[in-house]
């Protein structure tokens, strides 16, 4: 290169670059005639931060003693006992899940103790799970407070931006690479850890009897490469903020032994549920019950009946299913249930308001007609809890706003008149 030519060529990548700056060709040696264009260098260096970083933080031995240390804190019931601290009723579903975090547990460790063993052994299958229940009771919510409380890394991926490779939308892979971040890109704690895909039902084939449009190769693209992951391979994928080009490093990422948890909404598969019901047994007879009233026990007496026919329907491809092994029902929330989501919870939306006020000096209090009338509400709307905290907004809209006009000490009561009629609620001085 000659030393007045304005153009270098980055001796790596070979482009020539015309520096405006010296910041552009931040390593140049016109002696040796060498130079690294910033593209290149920030490509170094995300190989070296991911491949040496990872490997070097992979210590599987590490891995090993933190596991025999958790084991002993995650049994059944005390992973039940902090669920039950934030969620109401889906007792059941809280069994399934603790049941099936301890059973992921004890699958790591005899993996660890059995892994330098030179005849082959048997492995402990893992048990990946499917929960399913209407909008609003929780689904969301129980798996976010399991991430809280484990310490092996936990990562809630939305399924329905899943698109194939090469449509808009991320790859499936972005699941697995949610969880290397969640495991600080500590490659062992990763290839150990769970997977929450949430809205699992988005991706349902649209010709599953759910739905009425025809040809949709793009969904069934998606379980595809799924079901890869499911059946536990090396996924590839590229760091967070790297373009995806032919070139660029990846990490590799083992899924053999990673929980996948799946869940959604499954809107509609009630119906098919009694469809086949009504086929197989005749005595049973739904739809013979008056119609309307009885629309909350019936779906909830359904959906605890579903089989992997049944999601087969819905557009979930059979080899997706059959790596699911478990399946878990949560029930529709009744007023009684809304009543108590109000109050009892840690983080119950009733306390939160109340120490909202307490910070202005307020004291807060709910009538009992007027919890009864929120979830009552609550339960018009049909979203499930999802509602309650925006209808109590809505009545504390104005409070909020004028409370902190003055910091004298005051007792505000929220009435029933004030849910169902937008009346103000009472502010009394004290
Ligand atoms: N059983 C429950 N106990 C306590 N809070 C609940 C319960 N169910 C729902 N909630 C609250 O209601 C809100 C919505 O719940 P969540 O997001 O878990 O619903 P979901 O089941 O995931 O619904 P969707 O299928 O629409 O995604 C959350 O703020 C959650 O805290
Ligand atoms: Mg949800």
């Amino acid at each position: 290169m000659p030393q007045n030519d304005p153009t270098i060529q980055c001796s790596f990548c070979k482009r020539k670059i015309v520096p405006k700056s010296q910041y552009d060709v931040p390593i140049y040696d016109p002696r040796a005639n060498f130079a690294i264009c910033a593209n290149c260098i920030k490509d170094i260096y995300h190989v070296l931060e991911e491949h040496q970083q990872g490997e070097a933080v992979a210590q599987t031995e590490e891995t090993a003693n933190a596991i025999a240390e958790e084991i002993s804190r995650i049994k059944p019931h005390m992973v039940k006992e902090y669920l039950d601290q934030y969620i109401i009723n889906q007792d059941r579903a809280k069994k399934i899940l603790s049941v099936a975090i301890y059973n992921h547990y004890k699958r790591m460790q005899y993996g660890f103790q059995h892994k330098d063993e030179s005849e082959a052994i048997e492995e402990i299958d893992k048990s990946n799970v499917i929960i399913m229940g209407p909008s609003g009771c929780g689904k969301t919510a129980l798996l976010s407070h399991l991430a809280t409380m484990l310490d092996i890394p936990f990562a809630v991926t939305d399924a329905s931006s899943l698109t194939e490779a090469g449509f808009v939308g991320s790859d499936v892979e972005v699941a697995v690479r949610n969880l290397y971040y969640a495991a600080d890109k500590d490659l062992a704690r990763c290839e150990h850890g769970i997977i929450y895909l949430d809205e699992f039902d988005k991706i349902a084939r649209k010709s599953g009897e759910n739905n009425t449009i025809t040809a949709d190769p793009g969904h069934e693209g998606v379980q595809q490469a799924l079901l890869k992951m499911l059946e536990g391979n090396v996924v590839e994928f590229t760091a967070r903020g790297q373009r995806k080009h032919p070139e660029a490093p990846t990490i590799k990422v083992d899924t053999k032994n990673i929980l996948f948890i799946v869940g959604g909404a499954f809107v509609g598969i009630e119906k098919i549920i009694a469809k086949r019901l009504k086929k197989t047994d005749s005595n049973i007879g739904f739809g013979a019950k008056i119609e309307g009233q009885e629309e909350k026990p019936k779906f909830d007496e359904l959906i605890h009946q579903v089989t992997p026919e049944d999601l087969m329907k819905f557009g979930i491809i059979p080899e997706i299913i059959g790596r699911l092994p478990v399946i878990c029902t949560l029930e529709s929330l009744d007023e009684d249930a809304l009543l108590r989501i109000l109050t009892e919870p840690k983080n119950a939306p009733v306390k939160q308001y109340q120490k909202l006020m307490e910070m202005d000096n307020v004291e807060l209090v709910f009538e009992d007609a007027a919890l009864r009338a929120i979830a009552k509400k609550a339960i018009e709307r049909k979203t499930g809890a999802r509602s309650l905290k925006g209808i109590i907004e809505d009545t504390m809209l104005d409070i909020m706003f004028d409370i902190p006009r003055s910091d004298k000490h005051r007792k505000v009561t929220i009435t029933e008149a004030c849910i169902n009629d937008q009346a103000q609620p009472l502010i009394e001085e004290l």
